[in-house]
């Protein structure tokens, strides 16, 4: 549960926001309807920065759900296309009819399956890769996607806080005991790990900003 300062901190930073344009409202309220997790609003429009600021020619996301961080991300980009992965049909099938009520389908290749067994066939390289699937298995996807980030890309995880529990190891189930950790012992390698620099920002349920160097001499 999250402390009170933490939610007032949350409700103000969601009042600086602009508001969401009227297909992404409606995701979020469809999304709320039926449980589907989706990316924090404050989360939604740091993707949408990101991706305006960097203008990437192409991403991989990794878990569409409906597609509501898809199109804050795809609604920033002037040119290029995004390749989003989704396992469950019933959500792969709704984000594709959201992308064309947007006016963005023909610049998202949404893709019906499991990324761990899609990702290491894709032969192409992304300039910037979304991580938002299984929490408990970031660093299997870091080690699948590692081969088509570009020098230079950016890898950003959602959730990489999970509730505070990996600050706090105070998760109240123990199955969650093996998510946590795993969590912890990923952000926790960016410490040592000369091939990437990575800065957590404590945004929604924490998202870690992760930079693949350029040459492996880079620091
Ligand atoms: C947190 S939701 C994604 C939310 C979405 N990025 C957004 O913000 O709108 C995680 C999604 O990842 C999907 N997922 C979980 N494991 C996956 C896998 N191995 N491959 C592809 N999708 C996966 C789940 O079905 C779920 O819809």
């Amino acid at each position: 549960m999250k402390d009170v300062l933490d939610l007032e901190l949350q409700l103000f930073l969601r009042s600086l926001l602009p508001e969401e344009d009227a297909v992404l409202q409606e995701m979020r309220s469809y999304a709320e309807e039926h449980h589907i997790p989706v990316v924090d609003p404050e989360v939604g429009h740091l993707l949408h920065l990101l991706t305006g600021l960097i203008q990437p020619q192409s991403i991989l996301e990794i878990g569409t759900a409906i597609g509501c961080s898809t199109l804050a991300m795809a609604n920033a980009m002037e040119t290029g296309s995004i390749t989003t992965i989704e396992l469950t049909e019933e959500r792969h099938t709704m984000a594709l009819g959201y992308f064309k009520r947007a006016g963005v389908a023909d610049r998202i290749h949404a893709v019906l399956g499991d990324a761990r067994e899609l990702v290491p066939q894709l032969d192409r390289q992304y300039d910037m890769i979304f991580m938002d699937a299984a929490k408990g298995q970031y660093q299997e996807f870091l080690d699948i996607a590692d081969r088509i980030l570009k020098p230079g890309g950016l890898l950003v995880a959602d959730n990489v806080l999970l509730n505070g529990w990996v600050v706090n190891l105070n998760y109240p189930r123990h199955r969650q005991k093996t998510m946590v950790y795993r969590m912890k012992a990923f952000l926790e390698q960016f410490k040592e790990n000369t091939q990437y620099q990575c800065s957590v920002v404590p945004l929604g349920d924490g998202v870690a900003l992760i930079r693949k160097h350029r040459e492996k001499s880079e620091a």
